[in-house]
């Protein structure tokens, strides 16, 4: 069985205000002093997962909760045959599912390791147990998470400051992970618009993205619990456009290189092609988007692109970068709030029950 986006009207804990729901560890929630996960700090883990950003706003996760130990599960029955044939985001998704959710254990005082079991859909075991509380730079993130959202629009003319920049880039951690500012300009532009226009003339792709997109709009919206909200996404041109639709205006190359000089844009990389690859190019990814919300930046990932045939190997050879490309984060600071995605109820995240529910 395959899962579309949802089309049904749910009660849900769908569009969260801002940062609304993080409790701050150790000020108001209670932690359990025995190594099994209380189910307030389970719901704690839930919260932080479903706030995760993930391909259509899919949240392609669950979890299993087995004493102290949590497994995250990749749905593979979310499938986008047109965005990500190959399912390469579903496991960025997945790993950016993997970094709140190790930051949220963190913030609980556990200490944690994170295994990778081989099993088909399992992504990652992180295991957990009573520790010390968490380094600031981690319960700065973890507070950001409940923050973060997709912001696709222009940025103020303010650049990044070069040290904010420097901890974004920091925060990615990961040897696995090259995460480089390439250099804006024609050869990016040139690649990016010529993306652009293949698929907004892509009709099939033009019709999935329609169906990821459609019942967030209108009234139907209060009842989406995910897809990509029309507010969200906007009509803006490209960079700052995200996913291009049929109406996406497509700027000219000078136009488009100009436009990306004025932008801080960072593309990680990676060595090689493998599901543990994505699962870390993911959790970078997430890591240092919380790094920047931390910093009051505001950002937003493309990989829209990146699923064009040859396109990758093009912009690495190109671009002279270090590795494989698997997402293009941009970064600047913003001029507005961007408007929150909505999400699945929180019970749909978890494989079983919990005593006592989670809300
Ligand atoms: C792996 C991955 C790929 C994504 N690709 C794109 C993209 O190409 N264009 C875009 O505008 N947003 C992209 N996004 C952002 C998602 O659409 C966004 O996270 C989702 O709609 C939830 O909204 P939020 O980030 O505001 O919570 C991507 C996110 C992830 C994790």
């Amino acid at each position: 069985m395959t899962f579309g986006p949802s089309t049904g009207h749910r009660s849900a804990v769908s569009m969260n205000g801002p940062g609304q729901w993080i409790p701050a560890p150790g000020v108001t929630m209670k932690t359990s002093a025995t190594a099994d996960l209380a189910p307030s700090e389970t719901a704690a883990l839930v919260q932080a997962v479903s706030r995760a950003p993930s391909v259509h706003n899919s949240q392609p996760w669950q979890l299993r909760v087995r004493g102290a130990d949590v497994d995250l599960v990749e749905r593979a029955d979310v499938v986008l045959p047109w965005h990500d044939p190959e399912g390469r985001d579903r496991l960025l998704s997945c790993g950016a599912a993997l970094a709140n959710l190790q930051l949220a254990a963190q913030a609980l005082s556990r200490e944690i390791t994170t295994s990778f079991p081989a099993d088909a859909d399992m992504v990652a075991t992180v295991h957990t147990r009573p520790g010390d509380p968490p380094t600031l730079a981690n319960l700065a993130r973890y507070h950001a998470i409940g923050r973060r959202r997709s912001y696709r629009r222009e940025f103020a003319p303010e650049p990044v400051r070069a040290a904010d920049l420097a901890e974004i880039l920091d925060a990615a951690d990961d040897p696995a992970v090259h995460a480089v500012t390439p250099p804006h300009g024609e050869a990016l532009a040139e690649m990016l618009g010529f993306a652009t226009r293949v698929f907004r003339a892509d009709t099939a792709y033009q019709r999935e993205l329609d169906a990821w997109t459609a019942h967030t709009f209108g009234p139907r919206a209060l009842g989406a619990v995910d897809g990509v909200p029309e507010a969200a996404l906007g009509d803006a041109p490209l960079p700052a456009a995200g996913l291009v639709r049929r109406t996406t205006p497509v700027p000219d190359d000078v136009r488009l290189a100009e436009r990306l000089a004025a932008e801080t844009l960072v593309v990680l990389c990676t060595g090689d092609d493998t599901r543990r690859a994505h699962l870390a190019a993911g959790v970078a990814l997430q890591r240092m988007w919380l790094e920047a919300t931390v910093h009051g930046l505001a950002g937003s990932v493309l990989t829209q692109p990146l699923h064009l045939t040859g396109f990758r190997e093009d912009l690495a050879d190109r671009l002279g970068l270090p590795g494989l490309p698997q997402a293009i984060f941009r970064c600047g600071n913003p001029v507005s709030v961007a408007p929150p995605s909505p999400r699945l109820p929180l019970g749909d995240l978890l494989c079983h029950d919990v005593p006592g529910g989670l809300e």
